[in-house]
């Protein structure tokens, strides 16, 4: 049983308004915003001068457990998570195996089980003749998932679907909500052979190879099926100005995420990273980046999440285009937006509603999301005074290296609470890398897909 644990004096980042209050922690929930004066507890843990925000909910990560554990596993991914303040997962399925068939699902969940520190949902991925096993998903007991998960466009993992005939089948033949990888194959095809015919290509093409065309082709491809199938449908990371717009116009069914490379990094970047600010979709303009974070403001775009997709430095190092597309961001994802916050671009309040708030409510997880009394006790108190700089050798990722090594963000976790239970607590004085917990405590996220997503819970 997780201790009862009281956090006292709090900045406490509750639905629509902060609080300067205390909360106490009970059997794995939130048992009391504001309890009774003299409350005894376990623990008193005295947080004046600190803010208390709902654990992150990352709905996009790869930890490559099974098969590919040289590059991270469940137990290294999800202590970096608990490091970063992110309190629940969701994992695509471009492991080995694949996640792509109910047996491999229950098989994921069960080595969660014995390797993760936070909690932890799965995705089913869809291939060109896996409908069965998608339906087969949705009506087993005892086997949850968010949903299923398109790559609409080829990434790692050969998982490629993007024949018409096969989209329309899996639209139409299930009712788990459906999130996708969406560049346009053939148009990154064309310009790929384009390019190679003019010259030896270098990472700067990878954002001509996957262009804008590619991202907005395949999105409005994605959208059309989601529309005339009426199916629920999440796309995933957002990186062109142009989908922002397109976005925009939906207001039931489309909900949309941004990721950190994407509103951090641009192709400026290319010339000081080389390939490790390769990832799929591609870096794109200062422009684009700049309607990234306006689509957030706006409601065009709904949440962030990371696309953590760790690969070695030495896998990175190859030269490109045989180099990996991807980067790890779980525990870094935060202290960006933190520092974020002390710039003036947004607040805590923003933080909580894209990062917890409605990642929770577009996959219909149950008690998470929020700090509200009876809520799962999934919290991180953090310091925005805070200044480090993010260093390659204190990342607890596998792969470790950051994107943003050498870059010095204020705003910090200080202590992360899964159901309760403390998985990482920063060392004292200058912060991180501090205590992360190596004991699976994570659990088995709940989906109640009766509950009908983003539109149909947003308050
Ligand atoms: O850059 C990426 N890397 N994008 C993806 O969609 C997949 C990911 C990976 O798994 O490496």
């Amino acid at each position: 049983m997780p201790p009862r644990t009281l956090i006292r004096d709090a900045t406490v980042v509750l639905p629509g308004e902060d609080a300067r209050t205390s909360v106490l922690l009970e059997g794995g929930r939130i048992a009391a915003i504001d309890p009774a004066p003299h409350t005894r507890a376990d623990e008193v843990v005295d947080a004046a001068g600190l803010h208390l925000l709902p654990g992150i909910i990352d709905d996009q990560v790869h930890f490559r457990d099974p098969g590919l554990t040289h590059k991270e596993d469940l137990c290294t991914g999800s202590r970096a998570c608990a490091a970063g303040g992110v309190t629940s997962f969701l994992e695509m399925p471009n492991t080995v195996p694949q996640t792509v068939t109910v047996d491999a699902l229950a098989g994921k969940l069960a080595l969660a089980a014995r390797r993760c520190v936070v909690d932890y949902g799965f995705y089913m991925g869809a291939t060109t003749d896996n409908l069965a096993e998608l339906q087969r998903a949705a009506r087993t007991r005892g086997v949850s998932t968010p949903g299923i998960k398109i790559f609409i466009g080829s990434s790692t993992g050969n998982m490629l679907v993007d024949d018409q005939e096969c989209l329309e089948g899996i639209f139409a033949g299930t009712t788990l909500p459906i999130t996708a990888h969406c560049e346009d194959e053939s148009t990154v095809r064309a310009n790929l052979a384009r390019l190679e015919g003019s010259g030896t290509l270098t990472v700067h093409d990878h954002s001509r190879i996957r262009d804008h065309r590619a991202a907005v082709t395949a999105t409005l491809r994605a959208i059309d099926l989601a529309v005339r199938h009426n199916h629920r449908f999440h796309v995933l990371h957002v990186s062109t100005a142009e989908e922002v717009g397109i976005l925009a116009a939906h207001h039931d069914l489309i909900t949309a995420e941004a990721c950190p490379h994407h509103l951090f990094l641009d192709t400026s970047d290319y010339d000081r990273l080389g390939t490790l600010a390769q990832m799929n979709p591609s870096l794109k303009t200062a422009a684009d980046r700049a309607a990234l974070w306006q689509g957030l403001r706006d409601g065009a775009i709904q949440n962030i999440a990371t696309d953590h997709a760790p690969h070695t430095r030495e896998e990175k190092a190859a030269p490109y285009p045989a180099s990996p597309s991807g980067v790890p961001a779980v525990e870094i994802v935060l202290p960006l937006m933190l520092d974020q916050v002390n710039r003036g671009a947004c607040s805590l309040q923003d933080i909580a509603r894209w990062m917890s708030d409605r990642p929770g409510r577009i996959w219909d997880i149950v008690g998470k999301g929020r700090i509200a009394e009876g809520c799962d006790a999934d919290l991180v108190l953090v310091d925005l005074s805070l200044a480090r700089e993010v260093r390659n050798e204190e990342q607890i990722t596998k792969c470790g290296w950051s994107p943003w090594h050498g870059t010095s963000l204020q705003g910090w976790p200080l202590r992360t609470w899964v159901g309760g239970r403390t998985v990482f607590a920063a060392a004292a004085g200058a912060g991180g890398p501090g205590r992360v917990e190596t004991d699976p405590v994570g659990r088995e996220i709940t989906f109640d897909h009766a509950l009908g997503g983003y539109w149909a819970t947003k308050t």
